[in-house]
Parts: C-alpha cells; structure tokens; sequence
C-alpha cells in the first residue's frame, strides 16, 4: 500500500543510570570471571538504577530529547513506552511520564513485547504518523532490568542493565526518508524457554511464586540463542531481499544488544562487516526495549549516522517476539 506521508525521527534522547557494575562486580557476588563474560556475550559493564522506576528512566529520556530539540511538551501528540518492567501493572508507564513531563495534550500506552519492544513500538508510532492522525509521537524504549533479575543466578543476571532512550516521529512528504518497511513476527510456544511467570493473572503474587522466585527472569540461554540467531538473521536478511537492498546499500545494523555472537551471526547473514554493526553491549548489557534507541542515540550524537543512511534495525526477544525495519535517516 503506498503512503502518502513517510514517518521520520526528528529528535531523540536517553537516560542512563550513574551506577556502573563492571563484570569485577559480579565476579564478587557469583562464580564467574571477565574472560567468561566478555567471550560468551560481549558485555563489560551495564548499569543500574539505584532508585527510581521505569518511568524515571522513560522521564529522564524524554526530557533529554526536549533539551536537545527544543520541542515542547505540550506539542507531543502520543508517548509510547515499550517495556516490561512498567512501574506497576496499570496505570501504564506512558501516563506516569506524561505526568512527568507535562504533555498536557498526549495520550499514551505501554507496549509490551520485551527485546523486541522498540521495534514494535516504532512500527506502531510511524503508523499514528503515516495515518495523517498525529504529528509528534514518541517512542520510548525503557527497562529497568535490575528490578527483575535475580543476582544469584550467574546465567541471567551478567546480562542486563538499565536504560531508556527515545525518538520523535514526525510527518514527511519526502519518501526518500523514515520508516520503509517492517517485518515483525511473534510466536508464543517461545513462553517457557524466556518469561517471568510471577505477578500476573496466570500466578498472581503468593508466599509460594516468591519463594519460587517466580517475579524473575527465567531464561534457557541455549535454547533462546538458537532461535534468535536465526530469528533475527532471517528477518534481517528477508528485509534486505524484498526491498533490494545490497550490502554495500546499508550503513548499520542496529541490532538489539543481547549478545555480540547473535549480532555477529546477523551480520554475516546480510553480508556486512562489524565495521558496519552499531554496538555498545560491552557498556550497557542487554537493556530490553531501549538497546536500539541508545544505539540510534549515541551514533547519531558521535556524527556517525547521516541524512540518507539505510539502517536496518533488528530484535529478538521473549514471547518469541522479533523482527527487522528498514529506516533511512531523515535529519543531519
Ligand atoms: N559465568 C561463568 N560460567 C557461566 C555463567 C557465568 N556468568 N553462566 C553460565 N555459565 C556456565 C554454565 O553453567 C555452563 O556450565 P556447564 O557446561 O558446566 O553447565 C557453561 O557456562 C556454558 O553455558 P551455556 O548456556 O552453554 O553458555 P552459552 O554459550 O549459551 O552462553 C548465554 C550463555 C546466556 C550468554 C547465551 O546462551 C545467550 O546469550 N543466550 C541468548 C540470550 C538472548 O538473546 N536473549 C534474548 C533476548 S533477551
């Protein structure tokens, strides 16, 4: 279907926590060392969220990315926040920001598809746009990881971190920039192998899911890597072929920061070097829906990304969730 108006990122911020656990940190809580960390997942250190909830990290971005556009808060039409560690199970993270931040004439909502959030949340933000409805969305993608990982289980905790990072979408007749093109799939006999059980209608909080340690991550590392390796090469490499896109016609790969061996195995399905690869999990670990905005973010700020860059960002994460979108940059 062709569109008349192309959504487009106008303006973007983050917010990362002061505290930094380095990989020395957890080698003094757990039986682990740097070697194992950094060759099995590419992570040197990620950060924490001493106090405060999700929604000051999704605040914290956002106020970020009005600093740095001058945009006003009362321009913006919708927020979405894409999370899985919202504040509390209703209201949603998205009313507590725009509370926050005093976006008098937002509506908003969370949206919740773990790794895969942003991706998601981007689709959804640029159809609000593409629709002709709205003219100012933002997305955020925001985690704080640490409220749900436990740190005595070495096999997740070493993971995540906390952060959040946001993008405005704005309208624009030019084709030539924005959102082209999605391809985003879920499938949900992924349940068991990445989840957290606890909390929710299916094992509401009791003495017994706590003592169980239901409200953590669980994750079979194995089996989750083997489905994302294929799951976010496939798509990645589908995206390309629809849209004839050639290796030397992308810029970046902005994957989602799980794990370097699962971005490297994407990249080499799509044909581009690590030269070609946005990373910064060796700073951050794997903070869920807001690794691809920080990406965006930091490349952008660094001057590495400019108008008429092909990006092809991909995600994989629980539920299975997982997809790739191709942008082409929009703003110098
Ligand atoms: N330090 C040291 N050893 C550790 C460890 C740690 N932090 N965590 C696990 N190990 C051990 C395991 O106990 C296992 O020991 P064993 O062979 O004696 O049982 C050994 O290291 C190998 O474990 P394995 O699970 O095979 O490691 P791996 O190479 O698969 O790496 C992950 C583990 C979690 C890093 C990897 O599986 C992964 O990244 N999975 C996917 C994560 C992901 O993409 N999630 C999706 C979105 S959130």
């Amino acid at each position: 279907m062709s569109k008349n108006l192309n959504a487009v990122i106008t303006g973007v911020g983050m917010y990362v926590p002061e505290t930094v656990l380095d990989n020395k940190y957890f080698e003094s809580i757990i039986e682990t060392n740097d070697e194992w960390i950094v060759s099995r997942t590419g992570i040197k250190e990620r950060r924490k969220l001493e106090n405060g909830a999700t929604s000051d990290l999704a605040t914290g971005a956002i106020k970020d990315l009005f600093a740095s556009t001058g945009v006003k808060p009362e321009e913006i039409d919708c927020i979405i926040v894409c999370t899985v560690t919202p504040d509390m199970l209703f209201p949603a993270t998205a009313c507590l920001v725009q509370n926050n931040v005093g976006a008098v004439n937002a509506w908003g909502f969370d949206l919740s598809a773990a790794c895969s959030g942003f991706l998601f949340g981007f689709q959804v933000g640029a159809s609000l746009i593409e629709s002709g409805t709205y003219k100012k969305v933002v997305v955020i993608g925001a985690d704080k990881m640490s409220s749900i990982v436990d740190y005595t289980d070495r096999n997740t905790c070493i993971l995540f971190g906390d952060a959040a990072a946001a993008v405005l979408l704005e309208p624009t007749e030019d084709k030539s920039i924005g959102l082209k093109d999605s391809i985003l799939r879920v499938d949900g006999s992924g349940r068991e192998a990445l989840n957290m059980r606890g909390g929710g209608s299916y094992m509401p909080p009791s003495h017994e899911t706590v003592d169980n340690k239901l409200h953590y991550i669980y994750q079979d590392g194995k089996a989750v890597f083997k489905v994302a390796v294929v799951g976010m090469a496939d798509t990645s490499y589908e995206i390309m072929k629809k849209n004839n896109l050639a290796p030397e016609d992308v810029k970046y790969l902005v994957p989602h920061q799980a794990n370097l061996r699962i971005i490297d195995a994407t990249a080499n399905r799509m044909g581009i070097g690590r030269e070609k690869v946005m990373i910064n999990i060796d700073k951050y670990g794997n903070t869920t829906a807001a690794t691809i905005p920080l990406c965006l973010v930091e490349y952008y700020r660094a001057g590495k990304i400019k108008k008429g860059d092909n990006l092809v960002l991909a995600a994989f994460g629980a539920g299975f969730t997982w997809g790739a979108s191709w942008y082409t940059w929009g703003i110098d």
